[in-house]
């Protein structure tokens, strides 16, 4: 057997209980559907329309199951098929999805095999393609499957920031190689108990699923192919695919000027790249970005699906409650983000701060009303809270997710 399917036999990931659903939903990026919307249907689609969603690599059911249980709260609907080559992986998400009463049609197989079960709407595929024995076979099959107008969620490792995971990787199967999956983790931990001290992954805190549970483990440190993808690498496979960059999750991280002193000289050289170039910058300088969730569509509407500031946009706050951001921004003129203790300075006007405390669901021209400014004056006030909580993905905008 091929020992990424071994492995996703023996450890289906992420490892889930399904009896969880009774008390949780697994929320995340990608595939939330208000991110779908917000950087795939300009935030405004009609989700009355019927929508039809693949999961490409589902694994135990994560983004599947959000966004079966998101759509059909929404009254979408919705035609959600799960794809997957693991049997132990698609148990665990067949039960999830009875416990919670959803109808997703699940289908046993690879995610190349896709264009023949149809054209899909949205594509979700996480933390799939770097596993991949050919991955330009996976993003050209996947581009085969989208409708014209559809788009996808990606998420792809990233090298710099899984910084000593790939020396370990290849430790590992040095050491272990010809081991039975089951065997391998305990002995794992006892070989990173050991790590000397100059070890690269011992310095790395940005990865950590190896402490959350053995699938986490052998998926981080014990994986048989696992490529990962620079911001370069990943345009040119979506380049090859046919496919457009519409935006990463977090554009702001993938920006060059903000890992570089203040200096004009610097940043016209940085002006003077192309924008792949400029990302791909900014992923080599930051250092901390151990993966990347790009969402993309067909290369021509790539430039024209990401939602704009207009009246009609309603704006949602993500994981920030807007009266405490407002209040944190009319005192201290700022907000910090925080990844891993890499801390991102966000600069917003304390006259912002009674424009975002509006933010409850309304459209832009209604909080523009509320604050007695006409829209001219409104767009230019509301630019700096647009530019950057967009930028970490702390506002996005969709007429119908909250
Ligand atoms: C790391 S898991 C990700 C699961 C899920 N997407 C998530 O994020 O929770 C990788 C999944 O890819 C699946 N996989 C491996 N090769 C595949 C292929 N050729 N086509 C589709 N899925 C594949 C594995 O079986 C496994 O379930």
């Amino acid at each position: 057997m091929d020992p990424v399917s071994e492995q996703y036999e023996t450890f289906p990931y992420p490892e889930r209980n399904p009896k969880d659903e009774t008390r949780r939903l697994v929320t995340g990026s990608p595939s939330a559907p208000r991110e779908i919307d917000h950087f795939l249907f300009g935030g405004a689609r009609d989700w009355r329309q019927p929508f039809r969603v693949l999961a490409a690599g589902g694994g135990t059911g994560d983004g599947t199951i959000q966004i079966a249980q998101l759509l059909a709260d929404a009254g979408c609907p919705a035609e959600i098929t799960w794809l997957d080559p693991s049997r132990a992986a698609r148990d665990i998400a067949e039960q999830r999805a009875a416990l919670r009463g959803l109808d997703i049609r699940f289908v046993t197989g690879p995610l190349e095999e896709a264009p023949a079960l149809g054209q899909f709407d949205y594509i979700d595929c996480c933390g799939v393609l770097h596993h991949l024995d050919r991955p330009q076979e996976g993003f050209d099959a996947l581009a085969r499957a989208l409708a014209p107008e559809g788009g996808m969620g990606l998420m792809v490792y990233a090298p710099y920031g899984r910084t000593g995971v790939y020396a370990l990787q290849s430790a590992f199967g040095r050491l272990l190689g010809g081991d039975a999956p089951s065997a391998k983790p305990a002995l794992a931990r006892r070989v990173l108990e050991a790590l000397p001290e100059a070890n690269w992954f011992r310095h790395n805190r940005f990865v950590s699923d190896h402490r959350v549970s053995d699938a986490g483990l052998y998926d981080l440190l014990l994986h048989a192919r696992d490529v990962p993808f620079s911001v370069s690498d990943l345009g040119a496979a979506l380049e090859t695919a046919g496919l457009g960059l519409v935006s990463m999750l977090e554009p702001a991280r993938y920006d060059p000027l903000r890992y570089l002193p203040d200096d004009p000289a610097l940043a016209s050289r940085v002006a003077a790249l192309a924008p792949l170039e400029r990302m791909a910058l900014a992923e080599e300088l930051a250092g901390d970005i151990r993966l990347h969730v790009a969402y993309v569509t067909h290369a021509a509407r790539a430039g024209s699906v990401l939602a704009k500031v207009t009246p009609a946009a309603v704006p949602r706050l993500v994981g920030l409650p807007a009266r405490a951001l407002a209040e944190t921004v009319a005192r201290r003129g700022a907000i910090t983000i925080d990844y891993a203790g890499v801390k991102h300075v966000v600069r917003l006007p304390g006259a912002a701060a009674r424009l975002i405390a509006l933010v409850d669901g309304r459209p832009l021209s209604e909080i523009a009303r509320a604050a007695g400014l006409d829209w001219f004056a409104f767009a230019q006030a509301w630019a700096p809270v647009h530019a950057g909580l967009t930028g970490f993905n702390k506002l996005n905008y969709s007429r119908t997710f909250g």
